[in-house]
C-alpha cells in the first residue's frame, strides 16, 4: 500500500488540495481532522469541558468514531452511527477538536483507526502528526503551510460560501491561537518531519497548488 501524509497548520488548503489528488490518482483520501471534531462534537453534546482531559477520556469509551467512504470516495463522519458530517465544521467545533486533540487518551483512541485505513488503502492522509506519528514511514511527507492572513481568507470565503457568517479578525485570530495550541501542546504537536518536503502555498491559486502537488507526487513515487 501507499500512503502519503500531508501536515500543516488550519487553512493552508491540505483538505481541497489532499481531496482532489487522492481522486485523480484512485487513492482514499481521509481527513484526520474530522476525527477529532468528532470528538470534540461528543464532548460538546454531553456539556464537558473539552480542555479537561480526564472527563474526556471518561467520555471515550461511551462513544463510537467511524468514518465511511461513499461511492465517490467522499469521506462520512459517523458518531455513534449517526453522519455528523455537516455538525463539526463549525468553528466552535474547530475549537472543541483542537482542545481535544492535546489530551493523549483522545490521540491513542483515534490512532488504531488511522493507521488501520491505511494498511487497507492507498492513501492520501491529512492531519497534524501524520507523518511524525501516525504513518512515520509513509511513501512521501509533506508540510503543507501558507501565512496565518491567507488562511484567514481562504477559511473566511470557504464559510462565506456555505452561507455561515463569521468576522475575518476573528478567524486570523483563532487560526493563530490554534497555530499556537497545536504546535505547543506535548503530545504530537504539530510539527515538520525531518524527512516532510515543504510546501507553502501563500499567494497561490488553488490550480497551481495541485499542478505542484500532483507533479511533486508522481516524481517522488515515479508514477
Ligand atoms: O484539520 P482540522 O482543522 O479539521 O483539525 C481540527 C483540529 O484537530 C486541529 O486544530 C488539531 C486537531 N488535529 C490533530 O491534532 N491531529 C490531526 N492529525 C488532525 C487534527
Amino acid at each position: 500500500m501507499i500512503a502519503i501524509a500531508i501536515d500543516g497548520p488550519a487553512g493552508a488548503g491540505k483538505s481541497t488540495i489532499a481531496r482532489l489528488t487522492a481522486k485523480k490518482l484512485g487513492y482514499l483520501y481521509v481527513d484526520t481532522g474530522a476525527l477529532y471534531r468528532t470528538v470534540g462534537y461528543a464532548a460538546w453534546q454531553r456539556g464537558i469541558d473539552p480542555a479537561d482531559p480526564d472527563r474526556v477520556a471518561a467520555m471515550l469509551p461511551e462513544i463510537t468514531v467511524d468514518l465511511r467512504f461513499d461511492q465517490d470516495g467522499v469521506q462520512q463522519t459517523l458518531l455513534n452511527g449517526e453522519n455528523v458530517s455537516a455538525e463539526i465544521r463549525s468553528p466552535e467545533m474547530s475549537r472543541y477538536a483542537s482542545q481535544v486533540s492535546a489530551h493523549k487518551a483522545v490521540r491513542d483512541y483515534l490512532l488504531w483507526l488511522q493507521r488501520k485505513l491505511a494498511k487497507e488503502h492507498n492513501v492520501i492522509m491529512d492531519g497534524r502528526d501524520i507523518g511524525t506519528t501516525v504513518l512515520p514511514d509513509a511513501n512521501l511527507k509533506i508540510y503543507l503551510t501558507a501565512t496565518p492572513e491567507d488562511r484567514a481568507r481562504r477559511r473566511f470565503d470557504e464559510y462565506l460560501s456555505k452561507g455561515v457568517s463569521v468576522d475575518y479578525d476573528k478567524l486570523l485570530n483563532d487560526i493563530k491561537q490554534r497555530d499556537y495550541d497545536d504546535s505547543h501542546r506535548e503530545i504530537s504537536p504539530l510539527r515538520r518531519a525531518e524527512d516532510a518536503k515543504l510546501v507553502d502555498t501563500s499567494g497561490n491559486t488553488l490550480e497551481e497548488s495541485l499542478e505542484l502537488m500532483e507533479a511533486m507526487i508522481r516524481r517522488h513515487l515515479g508514477i
